[in-house]
């Protein structure tokens, strides 16, 4: 719904913006033709203007040193960036104001501004990476969660070390993610669960905080697969005899992905109610209302415990290459 909606408007907001650009753009022209000179040295109350970054070292020195070691240091020195020299002025806007008077009113500081407008600031070069597809729609951006709540721009341990711009180390992600969810890494902290408490894995390893095309900013491995096959590629297939909801309705019906008081990490605490889930041997009334998968055909004798550990004989229960019926 918010789709529909944001859509047209961005586009509206878009075609006025485009409007006002060509305003703008008659009157330099104007402007330029016929008084040009006089306007360039007499220039108190204009705008500001870039002055360039060695201007800012003189009162911030130690930011600017800094800065060296900082991955923006190539929008300094790159002349194709469209930024050499005053790359300060690329995230805070031009500073000749700033410089002269030393109000923070005068100049532009990310983390004050609302989400919004501080996700533009930084969109503004980043937009085109691929691990920022489908930002603007995501939960983070919708929910004020800007670049800045998880970027730290002047915080530069020695030899980049933590924290820095990207936060790298899994301890690092874990913690950041934690701190505002940490529901979830409660859920991490159950019996069977991935390694994140030991630091083995992160949030990032399934998500991709930016955004996705997937749902719950699931992290896509290859095409638009869920991220669980970059490392369960056995589970991927192709199977000559595919077990249906593995590939269609994915790995979160069978298993919790944060953890689970479960062995396997499985949604119920044994796998034959798993199973019955969906194979329930209860007739062929409850297989017409609504039962997914087959019924277990006559022989499981379900009151026997032999039949109740249903993966014993079905094995290869995401798939197999030679058994229809996933025996091996
Ligand atoms: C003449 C000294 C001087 C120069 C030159 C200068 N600044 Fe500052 N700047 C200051 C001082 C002093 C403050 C602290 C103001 C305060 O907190 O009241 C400040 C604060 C800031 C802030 C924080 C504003 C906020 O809202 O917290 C930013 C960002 C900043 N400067 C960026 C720049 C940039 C970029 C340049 C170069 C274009 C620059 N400064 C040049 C003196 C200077
Ligand atoms: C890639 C964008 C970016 C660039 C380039 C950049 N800054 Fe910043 N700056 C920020 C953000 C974002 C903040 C808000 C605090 C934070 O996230 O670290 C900030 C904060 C500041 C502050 C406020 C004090 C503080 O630490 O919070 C000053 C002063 C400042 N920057 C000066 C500079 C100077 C000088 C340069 C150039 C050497 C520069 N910045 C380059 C994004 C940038
Ligand atoms: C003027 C263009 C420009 C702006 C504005 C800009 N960036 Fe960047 N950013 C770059 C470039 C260029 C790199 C280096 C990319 C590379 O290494 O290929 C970079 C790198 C990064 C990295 C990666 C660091 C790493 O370890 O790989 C992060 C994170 C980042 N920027 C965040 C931000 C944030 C947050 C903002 C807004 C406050 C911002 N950038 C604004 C151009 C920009
Ligand atoms: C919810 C936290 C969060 C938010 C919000 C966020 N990032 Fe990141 N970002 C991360 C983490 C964590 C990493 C490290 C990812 C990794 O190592 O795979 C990262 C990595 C990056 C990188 C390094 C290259 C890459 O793609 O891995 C860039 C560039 C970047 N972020 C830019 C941005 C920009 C621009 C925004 C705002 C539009 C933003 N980020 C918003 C957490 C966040
Ligand atoms: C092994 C992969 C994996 C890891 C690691 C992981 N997640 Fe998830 N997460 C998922 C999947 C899959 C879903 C989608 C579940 C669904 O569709 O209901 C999800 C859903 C979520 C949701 C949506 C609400 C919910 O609970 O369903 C949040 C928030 C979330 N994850 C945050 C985190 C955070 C924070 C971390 C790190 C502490 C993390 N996740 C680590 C796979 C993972
Ligand atoms: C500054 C707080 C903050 C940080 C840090 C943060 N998140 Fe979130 N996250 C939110 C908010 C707010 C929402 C939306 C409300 C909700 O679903 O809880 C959200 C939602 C999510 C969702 C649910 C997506 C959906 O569609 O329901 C996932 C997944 C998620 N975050 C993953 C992460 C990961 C991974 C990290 C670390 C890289 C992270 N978050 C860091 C605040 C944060
Ligand atoms: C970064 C690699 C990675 C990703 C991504 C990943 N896993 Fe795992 N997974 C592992 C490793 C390594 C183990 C076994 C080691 C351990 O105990 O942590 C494991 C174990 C498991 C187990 C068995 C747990 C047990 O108790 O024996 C299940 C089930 C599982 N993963 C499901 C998933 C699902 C579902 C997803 C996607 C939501 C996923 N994994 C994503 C690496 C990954
Ligand atoms: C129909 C339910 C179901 C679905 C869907 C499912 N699994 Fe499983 N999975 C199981 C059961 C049951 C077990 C335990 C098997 C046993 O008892 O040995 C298991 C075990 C595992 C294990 C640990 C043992 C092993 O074989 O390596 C991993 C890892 C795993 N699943 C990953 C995945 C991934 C990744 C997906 C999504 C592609 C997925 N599963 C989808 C039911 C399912
Ligand atoms: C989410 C529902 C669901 C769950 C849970 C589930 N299955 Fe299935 N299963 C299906 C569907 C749907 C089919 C395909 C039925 C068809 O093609 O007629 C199927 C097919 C099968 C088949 C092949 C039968 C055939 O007709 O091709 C076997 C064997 C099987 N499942 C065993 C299991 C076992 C063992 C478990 C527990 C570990 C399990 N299933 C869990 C839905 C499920
Ligand atoms: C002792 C071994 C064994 C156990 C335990 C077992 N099964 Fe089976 N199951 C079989 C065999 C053998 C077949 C194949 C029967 C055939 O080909 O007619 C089969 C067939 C099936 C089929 C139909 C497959 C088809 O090709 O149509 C389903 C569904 C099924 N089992 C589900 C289950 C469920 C659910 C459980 C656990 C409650 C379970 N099985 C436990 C041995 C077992």
């Amino acid at each position: 719904m918010n789709v529909q909606v944001t859509l047209p408007v961005a586009l509206e907001k878009a075609r006025r913006a485009a409007g006002l650009f060509l305003i703008g753009g008659i009157f330099l022209f104007c402007t330029n033709g016929s008084a040009a000179k006089p306007a360039e040295e007499a220039k108190p109350a204009g705008p500001a203007t870039y002055v360039g970054s060695e201007a800012c070292a003189a009162c911030h020195d130690d930011l600017f040193k800094a800065f060296a070691r900082n991955p923006h240091q190539v929008v300094e020195k790159v002349k194709a960036r469209g930024w050499q020299g005053k790359a300060c002025e690329s995230c805070h806007g031009p500073g000749s104001k700033h410089a002269e008077s030393v109000s923070p009113d005068d100049i532009i500081n990310p983390a004050k501004l609302d989400a919004a407008k501080a996700d533009r600031a930084c969109l503004k070069c980043h937009l085109n990476q691929p691990s920022q597809a489908n930002r603007i729609l995501s939960v983070h951006a919708r929910n004020d969660v800007s670049c800045v709540s998880c970027h730290t721009m002047h915080k530069h341990g020695p030899g980049g070390g933590e924290p820095g711009l990207a936060p790298r180390k899994a301890a690092v992600i874990n913690q950041q993610c934690a701190s505002c969810h940490s529901p979830v890494w409660a859920e991490f902290q159950r019996p069977h669960r991935h390694k994140l408490n030991e630091n083995a894995m992160s949030c990032v390893d399934c998500h991709n905080p930016h955004g996705s095309f997937l749902p719950k900013l699931q992290k896509t491995a290859s095409a638009n697969e869920a991220s669980c096959l970059k490392c369960h590629g056995d589970k991927r297939g192709p199977f000559v005899f595919e077990h249906a909801p593995v590939r269609l309705e994915g790995c979160k019906t069978c298993h919790e992905p944060h953890g689970s008081a479960n062995p396997k990490m499985l949604t119920r605490h044994e796998v034959r109610f798993q199973c019955l889930e969906c194979h329930a041997n209860v007739g062929a009334a409850a297989a017409r209302s609504g039962t997914l998968g087959g019924v277990p055909p006559a022989i499981h004798d379900l009151r026997s415990p032999r039949f109740r550990n249903c993966t014993v004989c079905h094995m290869k229960v995401h798939g197999s290459q030679v058994n229809r019926a996933l025996l091996r």
